[in-house]
């Protein structure tokens, strides 16, 4: 049987040359390939990716033509050349060979199937003049007898797949050209699917991609813009608060009470890339031990008496998104043993569960507390503690920021006003002195408490005065306050100008008369322009957009209020 080139071109059944069932390459039974266009029809229904499909095409025809090799060759149109996309042999330098060999289309079998668009078979490759040694060169085997059928979609021809070699007592027969090329319209359809597949995911990869990018800008400027400080002190804040958002890492946000530990907790939920995710809040101060176990992880209906039905807890409930876990230093130390366990494996057991169930969450704790301290005194576990506190976050007391007082300040008085629906004029300058000098224990909250309280007091079309003021304000005053002056250090290393931040502004009050009226519109003016740079990040343009002035007229009052 050493023939020549048999048939060429599409399969002319004729009826001496036709051989029986019997004799086809002799060992696969109809029933087989029958099995086979099953299996294969219910894999290109499934939405698979080429990856998995190529090599399921390539192992399920090689078994069912009983063929040492299965080819797929594919078309690079912008080249018009042949490539291998998928090798299966197991010698990896055979595989790196085959991946980079290319070769013209219009050569080899393989090229003539492709141009003439027909099956081809060949019975003695070695001796066909069109056959292409450089596959064999490649791979150190030997082409003895070969199908090349090409793979034609609607969008025209996309390669070649070939059956290398017959493993059968006798060569590739007429039926298994034509089983092949029966075979080969699907396969071809599926890969085009692949394709497109592949295309549509990436692109939606890639919308995604900026979509969050786009989102996280929004966001930040959105939930972070909302928290307000201008000091050296509150940008390092910013700045970590944008980095910790970049990334999926577990925060430990220290501050006093009220310093707005949970706004940044949000504002980090918000800028990140789980912002559609739940953002779930639990104070473990505030549950009992036995409460929070299942609280927190969930409990099966009859677990404990009173657990009527299932809950998921909340660690479920968060997937996908973030779990808040404020006060974490008060947490019981049973349950931080619990808590690290769920934080190494990224698995939850509900109470009265026998198994574990995976969760995706970012964790982020606050603590009010150093809890470095509370390790140190063996009231927080120091594994649990290096797992919470991998990115700290610190926030600074008011009382270290006073700078900032005036600013956050007017924030209240504008929407408790709002709120109350009243129209307050403005803080009088005594009232500031005192605001800005008092303590502020309960930092921020007590501040935004403060106000609400001093505008529910105040008339309509009234100032603030002191006697809006809770008196013990006025009573633990510190001594003569440098009306929110500096007592940051750190100017220095900031990237802004110091007098940019407003920090060093004289907050300057009016006594009497028009001179020190317009001093105080002056300095109000600064500290407003100081602000919106400090929201445009420094940029000029963008913050005389922002104010309706031209850039030569915000140049100019920068220069006058040395803010460069
Ligand atoms: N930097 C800030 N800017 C504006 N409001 C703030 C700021 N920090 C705190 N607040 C206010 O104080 C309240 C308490 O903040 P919160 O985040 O709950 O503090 P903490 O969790 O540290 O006790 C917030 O609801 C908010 O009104
Ligand atoms: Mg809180």
């Amino acid at each position: 049987m050493n023939e020549k080139v048999l048939k060429q071109g599409r399969l002319i059944s004729k009826p001496g040359v036709r051989q029986g069932p019997d004799q086809t390459s002799g060992t696969v039974s109809p029933r087989d390939r029958f099995a086979l266009l099953y299996e294969l029809g219910c894999a290109f229904a499934a939405r698979i990716e080429l990856q998995e499909l190529l090599p399921l095409v390539v192992n399920k025809c090689r078994e069912v033509l009983n063929a040492e090799g299965i080819s797929i060759l594919l078309l690079d149109p912008d080249r018009n050349e042949l490539y291998f996309p998928y090798v299966s042999q197991s010698d990896p330098a055979i595989v790196e060979r085959l991946r980079n060999l290319r070769f013209p289309a219009d050569k080899g079998i393989a090229g003539a199937a492709l141009n003439d668009a027909v099956a081809i078979r060949v019975t003695d490759a070695q001796g066909d003049y069109r056959h292409y040694h450089g596959v064999d060169r490649a791979t150190g085997f030997t082409t003895r007898d070969l199908l090349a059928v090409p793979l034609i979609t609607r969008q025209g021809k996309i390669g070649v797949i070939e059956a290398v070699n017959s493993r059968g007592p006798n060569r590739f027969s007429e039926d298994d050209l034509a089983f092949f090329e029966a075979l080969a319209g699907s396969i071809a359809v599926a890969i085009e699917n692949a394709r497109l597949y592949t295309q549509v995911r990436d692109a939606e990869a890639s919308l995604q991609k900026r979509l969050g990018v786009l989102r996280r800008d929004l966001a930040r400027s959105d939930a972070f813009g909302k928290i307000i400080g201008a000091t050296a002190a509150m940008r390092e804040v910013f700045r970590l608060m944008e980095s910790a958002a970049a990334s999926s890492i577990p925060v430990l946000i220290e501050g006093e009470t009220g310093t707005g530990k949970e706004m940044v907790a949000r504002g980090i939920h918000l800028a990140s890339a789980r912002a559609d995710g739940p953002f779930i809040a639990i104070n473990c101060a505030s549950l009992p031990e036995s409460l929070l176990e299942s609280e927190l992880f969930g409990h099966r209906r009859g677990a404990f008496t009173g657990a009527v039905r299932d809950n998921p807890g909340l660690f479920r409930a968060a997937n996908g998104g973030v779990i808040f876990l404020d006060e974490i230093s008060d947490m019981p130390m049973s349950m931080q043993a619990k808590l690290l366990r769920v934080l190494e494996e990224e698995e939850v057991v509900a109470v009265g569960d026998t198994f574990a169930r995976k969760v995706d969450v970012r964790v982020l704790s606050a603590t009010n507390r150093d809890l470095k301290t509370e390790v140190e005194r063996g009231n927080f576990r120091q594994d649990l503690y290096y797992r919470v506190a991998v990115f700290p976050i610190r926030l600074p007391p008011l009382r270290d920021r006073r700078e900032d007082i005036p600013m956050l300040a007017s924030h209240f008085l504008n929407t408790a006003a709002q709120r109350q629906n009243k129209h307050i004029v403005g803080f009088a300058p005594e009232t500031l002195d005192i605001l800005c000098g008092y303590q502020w224990p309960g930092n921020v909250r007590e501040l935004r408490n403060e106000i609400e309280r001093a505008v529910a007091l105040a008339r309509d079309e009234e100032l603030i005065t002191p006697n809006h003021l809770t008196p013990t304000l006025e009573q633990s005053r510190v001594k003569k306050p440098s009306i929110c002056a500096s007592s940051d250090t750190s100017e220095a290393q900031s990237e802004l100008p110091a007098a940019a931040t407003g920090d060093s502004l004289p907050l300057e009050h009016p006594q009497s008369g028009p001179e020190s009226l317009r001093k105080a519109r002056a300095a109000f003016e600064a500290r407003h322009i100081a602000e919106a740079l400090r929201q445009n990040q420094s940029n000029v343009s963008r913050t005389a957009q922002a104010l309706g002035l031209s850039r030569a007229a915000l140049q100019k009052k920068m220069k006058a209020y040395h803010l460069r």
